[in-house]
């Protein structure tokens, strides 16, 4: 049994998609959150600079009790997931492993979409998980970093969502995929749009789902189940938290009432 806190981060509101996912098991109702929008976008960013600010932020976050850190981040999983677990005691784990081995299963024709960041999708991480569990399936990715503002903004303008789903996707539905991993955390907020625009056939991954299961095993295998039945969140920005207790509380489904600003030294 341990009752310290869960901590997740995200370069902006994306991480909420795995925060939702997280909020339905009795066993993690105690998670602090960071969002590092003051630093947004990651998935323009040179992987060795997200790698740094992934090490940064976990360290933070294990200063303040974490007794676990997921990576709710897909661009931080690529660029910081092995260098954090190189450095750091605590257990790390990312989203890209378990979005991979839901696309693995999902797949019944073999070809498999990546909807993410440029960062994800130049990293080659999810067609190397994917491969390592089928060397078979084909993987394409096509980036699109507008999501990202978009979901931050709220998703105020549905008709631009629209038009760039259509955009960003075309390319991978020429290529004839019957799955897409919405492999950056902020997309999984535009599910409704995007399924709209890839069709029935195209199935929608969201790795929040294989990523939270993932942190159940390991809380149960490591013994760190907290038997606490509070719910208890902590949340932290580097951005306006004004902004993110808005947009945030209304992505996530549940109020945000407190939110921390986080200073870093340049
Ligand atoms: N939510 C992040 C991801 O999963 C990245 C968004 C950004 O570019 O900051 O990749």
């Amino acid at each position: 049994m341990d009752n310290r806190p869960i901590a997740l981060f995200d370069s902006g509101v994306g991480g909420l998609t795995v925060a939702r996912e997280l909020v339905r098991f009795p066993c993690t109702l105690y998670f602090l959150y960071l969002a590092d929008t003051g630093r947004l976008p990651y998935g323009t960013r040179p992987p060795a600079q997200v790698a740094a600010f992934t090490l940064q932020i976990i360290r933070f976050l294990e200063e303040k009790g974490a007794k676990m850190a997921v990576i709710a981040c897909n661009t931080a999983t690529a660029a910081g997931l092995e260098m954090a677990r190189r450095s750091l005691t605590l257990p790390v784990l990312g989203v890209i492993d378990p979005g991979a081995a839901m696309a693995a299963q999902a797949t019944r024709n073999g070809r498999i979409g990546i909807s993410a960041t440029p960062a994800t999708v130049s990293s080659g991480a999810y067609e190397r998980a994917i491969k390592r569990i089928n060397p078979d399936l084909e993987v394409h990715g096509e980036p699109c970093p507008e999501f990202v503002y978009l979901v931050e903004g709220g998703v105020k303008d549905v008709e631009l969502a629209k038009r760039t789903a259509q955009k960003c996707l075309s390319p991978l539905l020429e290529k004839g995929i019957d799955t897409l991993v919405l492999g950056c955390t902020h997309f999984p907020f535009l599910n409704e749009i995007i399924a709209g625009v890839v069709g029935e056939t195209v199935r929608l991954i969201d790795p929040a789902v294989g990523t939270v299961s993932e942190i159940e095993r390991i809380l149960q295998e490591k013994d760190l189940v907290s038997e606490s039945t509070v719910p208890q969140r902590t949340f932290f920005t580097s951005g306006d938290p004004a902004v993110f207790r808005q947009i945030g509380s209304l992505l996530f489904g549940h109020n945000i009432e407190k939110v921390e600003v986080v200073h870093w030294e340049s």
